[in-house]
């Protein structure tokens, strides 16, 4: 439910807060100025003083970014967004490096992931897949929860040399969390010390049943090194995606989602955005998260610039206003009124939220003390 300081109240109406105070308490209610009052009681006052009452709500938000509702003849079908999570080092930027046959690991600072690359790979039937690698450091955990939310099918990656070790299991976690299938690529078979039996078994007490261990989960034993099992994992990634049977329209605005976003200094905020409905192109306006801005350029993961991006597409947008964050969802709209309005409306919520949430832990530590 909305709701209002009666000092925030007063601000926005030009009013003194001490007259504001007192027409709540001719209607009954007490209330200092750094209380909140509900909308409703908000509108009342707001009548009272002959102004005007315009409520921007989440509900407004809504009917501008989300008007356009897909009907069946408008979807088309759209390659699968496949994301490789698992632990640290068992081989993930490595796995998909083979599948893309260039070498993202021996150019990376410290052979560490250090944020969400997204790829687009066309396999030898054609088939276009795009692919998100995310960071195997623990401190990366709520950036891979959200890797899992803009994902159709999670490949787990388990060396089979380190066997189920804890963030295989959170990667587990947030596949189920998000509904996602999983298939599991038991990575580095080339070495002696490898067991894939091991991993097969591990991932049995997490509830995860591969098709070798009579279960319906596919597993694919893979080297990154040697190309072993390579063409089985795509087909098995094809074969979850048939089934998935997925579609996005893509003659409509675009709506996507922020995959990672830096301030970059040549070029300024600049975000990977995944495209997941709709086709953005250059001179769009939208709304991402708390910023917006008009597309100035699209890059995309060869680093070429493009005109477009359609459903499943991952790009480099450049024309933000400000650095949105990952996870934001980006839409475009009609004029950059509404999104410079709805933009404002969320960093302003968000404010009041990290207000309250401010003032609960004063009140917190205050109570500690006492
Ligand atoms: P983070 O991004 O840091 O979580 O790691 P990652 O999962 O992306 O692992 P990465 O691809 O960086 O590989 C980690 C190490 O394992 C590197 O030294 C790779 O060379 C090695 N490695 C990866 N795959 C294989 C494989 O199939 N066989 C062997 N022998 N080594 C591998
Ligand atoms: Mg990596």
């Amino acid at each position: 439910p909305e709701a209002i300081t009666v000092a925030e109240l007063a601000n926005r109406m030009a009013e003194r807060v001490a007259d504001v105070v007192k027409s709540l308490m001719q209607s009954g209610i007490m209330a200092t100025q750094n209380q909140t009052i509900d909308a409703d009681t908000a509108e009342l006052i707001i009548e009272e003083f002959g102004h005007k009452v315009v409520r921007v709500s989440d509900s407004d938000v809504e009917d501008v970014i989300a008007s356009v509702e897909d009907k069946d003849e408008d979807l088309q079908p759209r390659p699968p967004v496949i994301t490789i999570m698992g632990h640290v080092d068992h081989g993930k930027t490595s796995l998909l490096d083979a599948i893309r046959q260039t070498s993202v690991t021996s150019g990376e600072a410290g052979g560490i992931t250090q944020h969400i690359g997204a790829y687009q790979v066309t396999t030898k039937d054609g088939q276009v897949l795009s692919f998100l690698d995310t960071p195997g450091h623990a401190a990366f955990t709520s950036m891979r929860s959200r890797g899992a939310q803009v994902t159709d099918i999670v490949v787990l990656v388990v060396a089979a040399d380190d066997a189920v070790m804890p963030q295989t299991v959170e990667a587990i976690s947030h596949a189920k969390a998000a509904g996602v299938p999983m298939i599991v690529a038991i990575n580095k078979v080339d070495k002696p010390s490898a067991n894939p039996t091991k991993v097969r078994t591990d991932l049995l007490q997490h509830e995860v049943i591969v098709e070798e261990m009579s279960g319906e989960v596919q597993d694919v034993e893979v080297s990154a090194h040697t190309g072993q099992g390579l063409d089985q994992l795509l087909e098995a990634i094809a074969l979850q995606a048939e089934i998935l049977e997925l579609k996005a329209n893509p003659n409509r605005a675009a709506e996507g989602a922020v995959i990672e976003a830096q301030l970059d200094v040549g070029r300024g905020p600049v975000a990977t955005v995944l495209v997941q409905k709709g086709t953005l192109k250059q001179g769009d306006i939208f709304v991402v998260g708390e910023q917006y801005g008009k597309v100035r350029a699209l890059i995309n993961d060869k680093g070429e610039r493009v005109s477009e991006a359609g459903p499943s597409v991952p790009v480099e947008v450049l024309g933000l206003n400000g650095t949105p964050e990952a996870g934001d969802v980006l839409n475009v709209t009609a004029t950059e009124a509404q999104a410079r309005e709805i933009a404002e409306y969320r960093a302003h919520a968000a404010k009041e939220k990290r207000a309250a949430a401010g003032a609960a832990t004063t009140l917190d530590q205050l109570l500690q003390k006492a």
